[in-house]
């Protein structure tokens, strides 16, 4: 068989598995996988050496936002910078949000979003597309779902940028969703509770004295405990699939795991920061950086979100990338409350699991493939080609050393940020070579992708 690449003397990683085997690659997929293929198929093909590597298939990461209009200035990252991140973070998919403004329809959305991503985009990448007006809105699913946009998503904060679902959307979506295959992503934050806590301490004396930290002394873990069990209800009585986005707490995942062992069809993903990071960072001098909605939680809750991934109830772990440099972060001039919320993530997702879950033998190298490539790919709809190291996916491939660090700095990423939340680390788990439908975008850590490479993946029902 006439091969384009062999990617040879690796271990292979799967979510159920670790072989030693080469990886033939022909067109934009798999084509075989066995031993000794680089001395049987060789000729003229591209020969990687994988020896003392891992070959796993690229991260998948289900949540992120590129180029977002958001706090009253748009992300630093857009399609570009973003996903040149991705690939160099070893990431070969990833799914960002389409969302409509002001008396948008959800296929302008779409259309937005699709100008954004075509001829920038360096890897594949899909969008879920968030409801904003339920009433409004609603006839128009079915129409999503044709366009291969199976996952749709609803925010129960943010009134303020006009994005905020209630109960009533909620509980429509998930049942109009049950019919037609879909399944609902929710941001889950108590909304009521949270503004009057935050209008409560939201005095220049209180500013003053506890600056960026009033971040999370106005969220306590029940503002997104609350929101998560309600919304998990609302899945209870409707039988609609639900999606916990950037799940933050001990009581989320506890909520959760309670809610599937009744059979109740909820999924919840949590995200790179929250399992490496507390909210000590927002006494720091530069905290305000580390704002995100939710916000970073304690140690308490880090551990649980760790047990959660080794027990189901936390299926996959993305990065809710959605950066802001200095410049715009200094938009909240001491009021928390004018913070551009977000951080950048897509380049340290799979270093910063790799190196806090499978080197601190939190999770083993095969669940680390299992949460950051093959059950995000299959809950989304992007399986068999996406998410898996098998014949006949995409050859989204990434070659891995298995303890190498790099110690991470802004100034040599892709990301158009100038922090990064992780600055300083050593971090293991770096793709030193990345495949994206057979075609090398990252050479020896350096980046030879082309933009406009990344093509829109259609999605089928969730998994
Ligand atoms: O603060 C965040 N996470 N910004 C992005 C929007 C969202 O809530 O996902
Ligand atoms: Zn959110
Ligand atoms: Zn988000």
């Amino acid at each position: 068989m006439k091969l384009d690449t062999i990617i040879r003397g690796g271990r292979i990683v799967t979510a159920g598995d670790t072989v030693r085997a080469d990886v033939g690659i022909r067109g934009e997929k798999i084509v075989a996988i066995g031993e000794g293929l680089a001395r049987a198929q060789a000729n003229g093909a591209k020969v990687v050496d994988a020896t003392g590597r891992y070959v796993m298939p690229g991260g998948v990461d289900v949540h992120v936002h590129l180029a977002l209009p958001f706090c009253g200035t748009t992300s630093a990252d857009d399609y570009d910078s973003g996903t040149r991140a991705a690939a160099c973070g070893g990431v070969t998919s990833v799914i960002d949000f389409a969302i409509p403004y002001g008396d948008e329809t959800l296929q302008q959305a779409v259309d937005n979003w699709h100008a954004r991503a075509e001829g920038k985009a360096v890897v594949d990448y899909s969008f879920h597309v968030a409801i904003t007006h339920w009433e409004r809105q609603k006839g128009d699913l079915k129409k999503m779902m044709a366009q291969g946009l199976p996952t749709f998503k609803e925010f129960m904060i943010y009134a303020r940028e006009g994005w905020q679902s209630d109960d009533a959307a909620i509980y429509g979506a998930l049942e109009a969703l049950r019919d037609l295959g879909g399944m609902l992503c929710i941001h889950a934050e108590s909304s009521r509770v949270l503004d009057m806590l935050i209008d409560r301490h939201h005095t220049p004396a209180l500013m003053k004295k506890h600056g960026a930290y009033l971040h999370t002394m106005t969220r306590p873990n029940f503002i997104e405990a609350e929101a998560i069990e309600r919304a998990i209800q609302w899945a209870r009585v409707t039988g609609g699939k639900l999606f916990i986005v950037h799940m933050s707490t001990a009581e989320g995942a506890e909520l959760v795991k309670r809610a599937r062992e009744e059979g109740v069809h909820v999924l919840a993903e949590t995200c790179a920061q929250y399992l490496a990071l507390d909210d000590r960072v927002f006494a720091q001098k530069d905290g305000h950086l580390f704002a995100t909605c939710p916000q970073l939680k304690k140690p308490a809750d880090i551990k649980r979100l760790w047990e959660g991934l080794k027990g189901g109830e936390v299926c996959s772990v993305s990065t809710d990338t959605c950066t802001f440099t200095r410049e715009q972060k200094a938009m909240w001039k001491g009021d928390w409350t004018k913070i551009p919320m977000g951080m950048p993530g897509l380049e340290t997702l799979l270093p910063i699991v790799y190196t806090e879950g499978v080197l601190k033998k939190r999770l083993t190298v095969n669940e680390f493939v299992d949460k950051c490539c093959t059950t995000p790919a299959r809950v989304m709809g992007m399986s068999p080609r996406k998410g898996l190291l098998q014949v006949g996916s995409d050859a989204d491939v990434i070659v891995v050393h298995p303890t190498l660090k790099r110690k991470v700095d802004w100034r040599k990423m892709q990301t158009n940020c100038d922090w990064s939340p992780f600055q300083g680390r050593e971090l293991a788990g770096f793709a030193e070579h990345t495949f994206s439908r057979g075609t090398q975008i990252v050479e020896d850590y350096k980046f030879v992708g082309r933009n406009g490479h990344g093509q829109f993946i259609k999605r089928a029902s969730p998994g």
